[in-house]
């Protein structure tokens, strides 16, 4: 559920806060043992009110005094263990953070991905050095509190010794007075401590319960961020087939408002049917228009307009059904290879016809029929070793995210570098074909490479959070402008040969 309740958050925003992530460590524990801890407490106090009402009908026999005394003395020890559990929490949501980098060093020490630099680096050492001291800092922490804890478990023993003591010095006296027999002695001692016992047989799953519930609240705190985040916009209109263009109209947007702006008053005009490249230096903000476009994140100002209409009138899981998207940092799932590129239409995960036809589009055909287990193999061999399981290289991934988009129907394609582990030949014959794979969808080509600019009907280059030059490529190269200039640089003589 907690993950469900995940799912439905919309955009980036909350995935990149620290406090987000640390509610659902605790609200993924409260989830698991709160309703359990409950139910606990449930069967202690069934179990536990037998046996005390038992005794409490044989302890007024003494003396309802005793009795009382019994009752009153419970309620400090219930008081202070709610207390130590109710702090021991804190000191876990307070250390989350911590317990959250231990796991994350944790993953990267294991992790064939990570462990290849690791060894080439030399790393091992200093990232078990950061995680011993992160575990000796938990422990620490750990050790300070369970010493309270403790010397009050110890404290509240005592106070219930004492209590006993007292009540069996009354009951002694009792016996002295003649009130009750030397054999009722026996009776009513050990009435007394079972009746202490069944005390604290409920209190202590009490406390537990107070702590647990204070992790289930973060759980809770979940949920209603999942049902109250809706994302900014009317979402009444229905998305339109792409007919005219897609028009960034003087936006600006920054990830966080103590950052600079990474658009300011950006125009971008996307026109259908043609393909518009859009390049830049590293850091322009490239990646982040593709971002925006698909509304993991909204801009402070300006409108980004669909047709002419903003694409905050849209139900964001129905635009993004037609769009056809490959991330710069695309994800690399340890699933089979039909399983890799079904995903790009999940409804269609099954089909195997659909799948190898994307798989033909993006050359990955030829290689999956080789695979020991063909498109059933494993693409990891994290999750499945010997036969198996394989491990692709970098440009044969990018195929599995081309093969990926391939399997939208969508009316605009979004490329961020999309061949940039691609092989020469392999690259040269994508961009050849590059207006038949496309179909009739519009698309936006980002790339740094000439090879793939020129393909484009249209060239912005980015600068600056602007578009500095708009045109074609013959066009910017006869402004002898900036897209000249890294034309003339891409196609310069290496300097080896000069
Ligand atoms: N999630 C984020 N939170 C904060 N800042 C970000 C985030 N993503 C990107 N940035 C910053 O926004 C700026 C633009 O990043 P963006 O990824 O759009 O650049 P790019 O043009 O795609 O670069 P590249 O050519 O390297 O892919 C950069 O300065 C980057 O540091
Ligand atoms: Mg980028």
């Amino acid at each position: 559920m907690l993950f469900e309740y995940i799912n439905n958050l919309e955009g980036l925003t909350y995935f990149e806060n620290q406090d987000f992530h640390s509610a659902i460590r605790l609200g993924s524990r409260g989830s698991v043992s709160g309703p359990t801890q409950v139910l606990s407490l449930i069967s202690s106090i069934i179990q536990n009110s037998i046996t005390i009402i038992g005794f409490i009908s044989v302890l007024l026999l003494v003396s309802y005094e005793l009795l009382l005394l019994l009752i009153i003395s419970i309620a400090p020890q219930i008081f202070v263990l709610i207390i130590l559990k109710r702090k021991r929490f804190a000191l876990e949501a307070e250390n989350i953070e911590k317990h959250r980098v231990a796991s994350y060093i944790e993953e990267l020490l294991q992790n064939p991905h990570s462990v290849k630099e690791i060894r080439i680096f030399g790393l091992g050492i200093f990232f078990v050095n950061r995680l011993m001291s992160t575990i000796q800092q938990l422990n620490k922490a750990g050790h300070d509190y369970d010493l309270r804890e403790m010397f009050w478990q110890s404290g509240l023993a005592l106070f219930s010794s004492v209590i006993a003591g007292i009540s069996f010095v009354f009951i002694i006296f009792q016996a002295f007075w003649g009130k009750i027999t030397i054999g009722d002695i026996f009776l009513y001692s050990s009435a007394l401590a079972s009746f202490q016992s069944s005390l604290y047989s409920i209190a202590l799953p009490m406390s537990t319960v107070t702590q647990d519930s204070l992790y289930f609240r973060k759980f809770i705190d979940i949920k209603y961020l999942a049902q109250n985040s809706k994302i900014i916009g009317n979402h009444t209109c229905s998305v339109p087939h792409l007919k005219t263009g897609i028009e960034f109209r003087d936006v600006a947007f920054r990830y966080t408002e103590n950052q600079d702006w990474v658009l300011d008053n950006f125009n971008l005009f996307i026109p259908s049917n043609a393909c518009l490249a859009v390049t830049g230096i590293n850091g322009s903000g490239k990646s982040t228009i593709v971002k925006l476009l698909t509304r993991l994140y909204d801009p402070q100002k300006g409108q980004i307009l669909w047709d002419g209409i903003d694409i905050r009138e849209f139900e964001p899981r129905e635009l993004r059904e037609h769009m056809g998207v490959i991330f710069q940092d695309f994800s690399r799932y340890y699933l089979t290879g039909q399983e890799n590129i079904g995903v790009g239409n999940v409804q269609s995960i099954d089909s195997l016809e659909a799948i190898t036809h994307a798989a033909h589009k993006a050359d990955l055909h030829r290689l999956f029929i080789t695979l020991p287990n063909g498109y059933q193999t494993m693409l990891s061999k994290y999750i499945e070793s010997g036969n198996r399981g394989t491990e692709l290289s970098g440009g044969q991934w990018q195929k599995v995210a081309l093969a990926r988009m391939f399997m939208r129907n969508a009316d605009f394609f979004i490329l961020d570098e999309p061949t940039s582990s691609l092989d020469i030949k392999t690259e040269h014959e994508m961009y050849a074909n590059f207006v038949k794979l496309m179909g009739n969808a519009s698309s936006l080509l980002i790339s740094h490479r000439i090879a793939a600019l020129k393909i484009a009907n249209f060239i912005a280059v980015l600068e600056n959070g602007k578009v500095i030059e708009y045109g074609s490529h013959s066009y910017l190269i006869g402004l002898k402008g900036k897209y000249a200039e890294l034309h003339d640089l891409q196609s310069a003589v290496p300097f080896n040969q000069l």
